[in-house]
């Protein structure tokens, strides 16, 4: 299920955030290493954030395992949000993800006005690309030598789902009220 971070969470945040693996997929705004300080700044930043809550816990067994989370983006792309989500890598392998993937995605349309949600993929990730498209997002392009990380240019993968889309991931279960 997905649910707000609450304090509490940081223990949980910190064994399954503080990880190379995971932090080499995702922007560089995610720590690296993930200590219990980097946690309370987030669990604390987050319950800024107001309802609905854009950024939302992964839980599997009553632990926050994981994160997933939309963002908007400015200006003419207003009604577009950046998908987010990461897992601890003993989660992985699972079907965790694309369950969690499908249920944000009904979540942001049903609760902001979002239009389009869409997720960038570096090129070594392909577990991500499938949990995209196991979710019912598109393949729109590959943005060449479109991202810097972990001191390489590497391409990125660009899909979106639409609000106007239909199919996979109709799952209503799960969400926070
Ligand atoms: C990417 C990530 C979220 C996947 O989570 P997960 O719960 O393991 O994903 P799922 O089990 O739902 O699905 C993974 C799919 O990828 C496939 N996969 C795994 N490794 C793969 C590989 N090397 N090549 C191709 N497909 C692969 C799996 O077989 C599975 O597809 P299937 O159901 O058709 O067999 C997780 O590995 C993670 O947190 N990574 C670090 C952070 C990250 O990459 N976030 C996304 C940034 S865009």
């Amino acid at each position: 299920m997905l649910r707000p971070w609450d304090d509490g969470d940081e223990p949980a945040l910190v064994r399954h955030a503080s990880s190379r693996a995971v932090w080499r997929n995702l922007t560089d705004r995610f720590p690296h290493p993930y200590g219990p300080e980097e946690a309370r700044r987030w669990i604390a930043a987050t319950r800024e954030q107001g309802e609905p809550a854009p950024n939302l816990a992964v839980v599997f067994e009553g632990e926050a395992v994981g994160g997933v989370g939309v963002e908007r983006k400015a200006d003419l792309a207003r009604l577009t949000a950046e998908v987010g989500y990461w897992l601890g890598e003993a989660f992985w392998g699972r079907g965790i993800a694309t369950e969690a993937l499908g249920l944000m995605t009904r979540y942001a349309f049903e609760r902001f006005d979002f239009a389009r949600l869409e997720a960038h993929v570096l090129d070594w990730n392909p577990a991500s690309r499938r949990v995209l498209e196991k979710a019912g997002y598109a393949l729109e392009g590959r943005q060449r030598a479109g991202s810097f990380k972990d001191g390489q240019l590497v391409d990125t993968w660009l899909y979106a789902r639409l609000k106007t889309d239909r199919g996979a991931n109709e799952e209503t279960h799960a969400l926070p009220p």
